[in-house]
């Protein structure tokens, strides 16, 4: 496939912007968007040009790097796939592909592709961990009895790879499908009773000191998650905060 691509390049926070055209030759169906990338930063490096900034970093679907919005949709245009995981055969010959960082007030462009994501590093460290005895004495897994269905809703959200693509899907640039599910994983289990009033809290009010919106039931992160989060987790978190309000 031969194509163009439209890239946003920015040489750092405080630069405008802009999009450029490159092309690209000869791309195999079968290579992965970032293989493609790659095809055109060496093209670029040996033009002795700069290189496209992006982040990737496990290449499959597991690390929530890759960020970017491609041709208007996060991820791309498959579904419940994330950008190292998009292949170039849904794409086709003389295609024109345009390529941008996410886009959110709490996401700042650090270079080109790459945005600042750690505001969901903060909300994580605001509550998203459970304090567990490691001291030698610690309870074995299997001794508190979990049902499958809260075992398994559990495991549904933790798999979250906090990748952001919800917030830079969302109108508001929401963040409640990202803490919805981040809530839900402890909220369901035993294990995460304890803490469970402050970390909602905590939490919620992060978000709001990052900036981003709220929801307003749009349902767009959710088609765009490459997880699959439920917009049930944020259901969940909003009766966790209402629990948590009224408990003082
Ligand atoms: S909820 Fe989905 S889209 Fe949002 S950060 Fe988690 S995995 Fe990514
Ligand atoms: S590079 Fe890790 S999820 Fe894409």
């Amino acid at each position: 496939m031969n194509l163009t691509l439209k890239i946003w390049r920015q040489k750092g926070a405080s630069d405008k912007g802009k999009m450029v055209d490159y092309k690209v030759t000869d791309i195999s169906e079968h290579m992965s968007f970032l293989e493609m990338m790659d095809v055109l930063n060496e093209q670029l490096i040996n033009n002795g040009e700069e290189p496209v900034a992006f982040d990737h970093d496990c290449r499959e679907g597991i690390c929530g790097m890759c960020s970017m919005y491609i041709n208007g949709e996060a991820h791309g245009p498959d579904r419940g796939v994330t950008t190292c995981q998009l292949h170039m055969r849904m794409f086709k010959d003389g295609d024109t592909i345009t390529i941008e960082p996410w886009r959110a007030a709490a996401f700042p462009v650090i270079k080109d592709l790459v945005v600042d994501r750690t505001s969901f590093e903060r909300i994580q460290q605001a509550g998203g961990y459970i304090s567990v005895n490691t001291s030698g004495n610690t309870q074995d897994a299997n001794a508190i009895p979990i049902s499958k269905e809260a075992a398994d809703k559990a495991m549904d959200a933790a798999t979250c790879i906090g990748c952001g693509a919800c917030v830079a899907t969302c109108k508001n640039s929401s963040a409640m499908l990202f803490v919805g599910a981040k809530v839900s994983q402890y909220a369901l289990l035993p294990q995460g009773q304890v803490e469970a009033t402050e970390r909602v809290k905590n939490m919620v009010a992060q978000m709001d000191l990052e900036g981003f919106g709220n929801c307003t039931n749009t349902g767009a992160c959710e088609i765009e998650c490459p997880k699959g989060i439920s917009l049930e987790n944020i259901a969940r978190m909003n009766s966790e905060f209402l629990k948590a309000t009224l408990k003082g």
